[in-house]
This record gives C-alpha cells, sequence and structure tokens, in this order.
C-alpha cells in the first residue's frame, strides 16, 4: 500500500476535482473581492488541473463580455454574447463543452495553440456575471467530470464574492 499527498489526475478525474474544489475553498476563505478571487481561482485552476493553456474570465459589461482575471496568453478583450464560445454560453446560461474548436462556427482564437474548451456561466441570485473560460492544447480534453467539477468551483466562487 502506498499514499499520496494530492490525488493524481484520474480517469474520472474526481479526485483531482474535490481536491480542486478543497484547495479553492480555502484560497477564497477570508476575502470577499472579486477580483482578488478571480484573479486567485483562475490561477489555481490554470496551475492544477493538467493541460490547460489558458483559463480564466470574461465579465458581463455594457451587455458583452470583457476580459477579466486570467492566466495564459493575451486573449481578445471583448466578446458579444451570442458570439464564440464565451458568448454561447453566456447567452444560453449553460456550460459548453467544445471538444475541437476547429469544428465549432463561430469560434474566436486567441490562441492558436488551443484545441479543445469548456466554457461555464457565473450567475448569482439569477443575474448573469460572465463566464469561466478553459482552453486546452489537448482535443477533446474536457468531458462531463470537468463541467460538473467546474460548476460546483463556480459556484463556490460565486457564493464566496461580492460583486459590485
Ligand atoms: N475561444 C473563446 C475566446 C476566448 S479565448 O479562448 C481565451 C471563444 O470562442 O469564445
Amino acid at each position: 500500500m502506498f499514499s499520496v499527498a494530492h490525488p493524481a489526475p484520474t480517469a474520472s478525474g474526481l479526485p483531482l476535482y474535490a481536491d480542486l474544489l478543497g484547495q479553492a475553498k480555502a484560497l477564497l476563505a477570508g476575502e470577499r473581492d472579486a477580483t482578488a478571487n478571480a484573479a486567485n481561482l483562475a490561477s489555481l485552476v490554470f496551475h492544477t488541473l493538467p493541460d490547460l493553456n489558458w483559463a480564466g474570465f470574461y465579465w458581463m459589461k455594457d451587455g458583452g463580455l470583457v476580459l477579466g482575471p486570467f492566466q495564459g496568453r493575451p486573449a481578445c478583450v471583448r466578446i458579444a454574447l451570442g458570439k464564440g464560445v464565451c458568448g454561447t454560453a453566456a447567452a444560453a446560461r449553460r456550460t459548453v463543452i467544445v471538444p475541437d474548436v476547429h469544428a465549432f462556427p463561430g469560434h474566436i482564437a486567441c490562441d492558436s495553440a488551443s484545441a479543445s474548451e469548456v466554457v461555464v456561466p457565473v450567475v448569482k441570485d439569477g443575474r448573469l456575471l460572465g463566464v469561466l473560460d478553459l482552453d486546452s492544447p489537448r482535443p477533446a480534453r474536457f468531458g462531463d467530470e470537468d463541467a460538473q467539477g467546474l460548476e460546483a468551483l463556480v459556484a463556490d466562487f460565486v457564493d464566496a464574492t461580492d460583486f459590485p
């Protein structure tokens, strides 16, 4: 028998998300500033989940999405509601998984390394605040367990944070 300090990524991904959720709760505890919490969460996700080249937020402002805290290469700043993967997830208020970004009509390419993507809406008390966007250089990187894990993460983030 052996034990490890941090669960390794597995086929199911569940131990990894349980670990990520625990780390996020600890990281956000005691601070409710939206910029600080979003910046730290983007960093935690980027450095914890394997095979990512971008992780971060877009915020709803003046009827469109505007770039927020992120980790990765510089990205496009404004995305209209309904456009790209982010605008699609925001408009529908549901998580969108794209196994092959090149096959997604209207995909907005910010980093040519991106091959697959998942976008989770950030909603608080019925108000659409923005989205959490993750990109991967690996095709079909994201599945249902990622969607569930990331939705739980966003729910914790929303509960732990005050938004202007
Ligand atoms: N690919 C996204 C744009 C944002 S970048 O991936 C960081 C989209 O199609 O909405």
